[in-house]
């Protein structure tokens, strides 16, 4: 029997197979219980537009349905020999039901199985994401209202600048992760529309049902344009490639932060012994490299939109082998990204801050600017008030009020934790994952 889906009669040269098959046998691992829940979906359409007979349908569903159970079990494996996930699933049929096997691929192509594929598995992964970015803003939330009172120094240019507070640095992490879950959003409802019917990318003659699959596989609508549900290949991956990268810039930054705060010569932070790394020589050391590496691995995923752009640039409209490559770097990236979100948040949940921080007189330069706005409020001029605490500071005569008076909304003495929390969940609510989740649960019963 023909291996390939596509062989008729010579036999490809087996250098070109192993090229051209590239690192499809591991990576369409990601995809296998998709595929199959998109097959399920199809035939399911296909019975209903008569080109399944009840009985045919009913076994094959049987089928996909243990071959999802393997999946889900990790003992979904791609043979030697066969090209990928698409080409393994109907193996598994045609050896099981025989010519019935072959059925199911009316009025598909590959391409738009691996489109639904992806999508499927992306809007999965986006949920998972969701969760774990849930999870490190309320611990930044948590962290930033415990510490609300205690003051750090505020930079800029990484010169001592103003008065800041623990209360502001973890939640303005928490702030970003709101804003960041707006383009997750945004990728997500790209992401959940059906591509399936489009086929190679022109359509079919056969009357498919393309509202039933929609409807089936939980899809908020469908891609309908069939040229521009192929056209989606690569542009979602990109989109959400953008989001991912927001979420991994913020992680990045904070890393930074950590790793600076955590260094003897800043001393405003520290993690606890079970969080850092030893060295062979300097029996003194303990290093900051869950940070380091959080820092690098989301620097990484901030190149991914970049890295997905320079293979689907410049390809003109329909499919083209270029496409598969993006699967290397896409596929991963949501297990990369999940683990520092993992790792982050636990790290955050034990970290501990200097409560004194502000005790050293180094830092009283800081606190120059109250003083200026206490001077004006009592009616001097500002650019006064500036001068003489400007040569008071000069002079070495200044002294440092530590007593602060921030009221406005988003100051240290008013976080707005509760409207953070609130833009946070709106857009949460926005997701409704459950729709998703029943699709599926159908599909599957
Ligand atoms: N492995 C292929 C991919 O990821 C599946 C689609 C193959 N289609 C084709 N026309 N060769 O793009």
């Amino acid at each position: 029997m023909a291996n390939k889906l596509w062989e008729k009669n010579f036999e490809v040269n087996k250098e070109i197979e192993r090229f051209t098959v590239g690192r499809d046998r591991e990576l369409d691992l990601y995809l296998a219980k998709y595929d199959v829940l998109g097959s399920i979906a199809h035939i399911t359409m296909l019975e209903s537009i008569g080109l399944l007979g009840a009985e045919e349908l009913r076994q094959l569903l049987a089928e996909l349905k243990a071959i999802y159970r393997l999946a889900e079990r990790g003992e979904f494996v791609i043979e030697d020999g066969v090209e990928d996930v698409h080409s393994q699933v109907e193996l598994l049929l045609t050896r099981k039901l025989g010519d019935m096997g072959k059925k199911i691929h009316s009025g598909r192509s590959r391409n738009d199985q691996v489109l639904v594929d992806l999508k499927l598995f992306t809007r999965h992964e986006l949920k998972d994401v969701v969760d774990a970015v849930k999870v490190l803003f309320d611990e930044l939330q948590h962290k930033s209202e415990q510490y609300r009172h205690v003051l750090m120094p505020g930079y800029t240019h990484l010169q001592i600048a103003m008065p800041s507070s623990f209360g502001l640095w973890f939640g303005a992490y928490a702030e970003s992760l709101a804003d960041d879950m707006l383009f997750i959003q945004a990728a997500y409802r790209l992401t959940n529309r059906n591509p399936l019917g489009s086929a190679a990318g022109y359509g079919s003659s056969f009357p498919l049902d393309r509202g039933m699959t929609t409807r089936l596989l939980g899809f908020d609508s469908m891609d309908y344009n069939v040229v521009y549900a192929q056209m989606g290949r690569g542009k979602m991956e990109r989109n959400v490639a953008f989001a991912l990268a927001s979420v991994a810039g913020t992680m990045a930054k904070m890393a930074f932060d950590a790793c600076l705060f955590n260094c003897q010569n800043f001393g405003f932070i520290s993690l606890p012994k079970e969080c850092t790394t030893g060295s062979s020589i300097m029996p003194h050391k303990k290093n900051p490299d869950v940070f380091e590496l959080i820092r690098a691995k989301c620097n990484k995923i901030q190149s991914l939109p970049e890295q997905i752009m320079m293979v689907m640039n410049n390809l003109p409209v329909g499919y083209f082998r270029d496409l598969q490559i993006i699967k290397e770097m896409f596929l991963p990236a949501f297990g990369e990204l999940k683990d520092c979100l993992q790792m982050t948040s636990y790290i955050v949940n034990r970290m501990e801050v200097n409560e004194h921080i502000l005790d050293n007189a180094m830092y009283d330069p800081i606190f120059s600017v109250e003083e200026v706005n206490r001077l004006a409020a009592a009616g001097m001029p500002f650019r006064d008030a500036y001068r003489q605490v400007g040569l008071q500071i000069e002079a070495g005569t200044f002294k440092a009020d530590h007593n602060l008076h921030h009221t406005h909304e988003g100051s240290m003495g008013r976080l707005c934790t509760d409207e953070i929390r609130e833009l946070m969940d709106r857009t949460i609510a926005g997701f409704h994952f459950e729709r998703m989740e029943q699709a599926e649960k159908d599909l599957l019963a």
